[in-house]
């Protein structure tokens, strides 16, 4: 079963429950523009149909992965720059942290920013040894928000999700791996083998059971700081930093910050 959107490819296969969910603007490395994040959330919509319309459960699993050689960059700067209405960011991370089945991040290339922190929404990762992790949004001028520094921090502590955040440093998939960001870092012809067999397995397995224990395991987590995130984004993206950062980036030159 297929439908059609223009910024992702959505599938479904019925005998195994398992959906897919392919972020596709290769051009702009799967950036999170307005269209792709509502079309992400539709895409969600329509994995929730198929559950209510089900006798019993459908979807077993979706994996979420991206075209091209990125999993995704994260925001769509050039829509900063614009000025496109950045209404409700966070949708895409909510559409794939609240949907009640497990959900698999395939990670074959850059995970940066919004790309990390959409993958952190995800139940499983998994990760090609090409790609490569990073929170770029402080050279932007403003924070990592949608509950990433909150995931991040109960993978890796404090200190760790501080640093990434404050440098905006990359780190490979290996490191990935070590600090419990991905749960493997994979040769790259062995990614997309591994994850097809690891949603196998966890759609054969009681879909209720399943949920459940994910919902269990989430009710542990706390809740994301989204209305401290939401004042400090809009307040930087007030300043002058971060409109010098954004023009910056599109004039392909050095930035210089004031802290204005
Ligand atoms: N938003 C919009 N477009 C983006 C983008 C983003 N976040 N990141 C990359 N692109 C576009 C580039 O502008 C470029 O488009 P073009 O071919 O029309 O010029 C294309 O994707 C390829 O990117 P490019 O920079 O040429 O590839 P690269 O391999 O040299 O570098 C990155 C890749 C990811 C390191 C670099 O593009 C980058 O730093 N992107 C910004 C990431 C970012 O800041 N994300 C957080 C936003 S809060």
């Amino acid at each position: 079963m297929a439908r059609s959107f223009d910024t992702i490819e959505w599938s479904f296969d019925e005998p195994s429950g398992i959906g897919r969910v392919v972020l596709d603007r290769p051009d702009s490395l799967n950036a999170l523009s307005a269209t792709l994040r509502t079309e992400f959330d539709e895409a969600f919509a329509a994995f929730r149909d198929l559950d209510e319309s089900a006798d019993g459960v459908a979807v077993r699993a979706v994996v979420v992965s991206g075209a091209g050689r990125a999993f995704c960059v994260g925001a769509d700067v050039d829509e900063f720059a614009e000025g496109t209405d950045l209404t409700h960011p966070e949708m895409v991370y909510e559409a794939a942290s609240q949907f009640a089945g497990p959900v698999v991040a395939e990670i074959d290339g850059y995970c940066l920013g919004g790309g990390l922190v959409l993958a952190l929404s995800c139940d499983f990762r998994f990760a090609s040894e090409r790609s490569e992790f990073g929170l770029p949004e402080v050279d932007l001028g403003i924070p990592t928000v949608g509950g990433g520094l909150g995931a991040l921090r109960a993978a890796v502590g404090p200190s760790r999700a501080k640093r990434l955040a404050v440098t905006g440093e990359r780190f490979d998939a290996e490191r990935a791996a070590a600090d419990g960001i991905v749960s493997e870092a994979l040769p790259n012809e062995e990614l997309f083998e591994r994850v097809d067999s690891f949603a196998e397995t966890i759609a054969s397995k009681p879909p209720l059971a399943v949920r459940s224990s994910l919902d269990i395991v989430e009710a542990y987590g706390h809740e994301p700081p989204a209305q401290l995130e939401r004042r400090e984004d809009q307040r930087l993206r007030q300043s002058e930093d971060y409109r010098e950062a954004v023009a910056a980036f599109r004039e392909d030159r050095e930035p210089e910050f004031d802290g204005r």
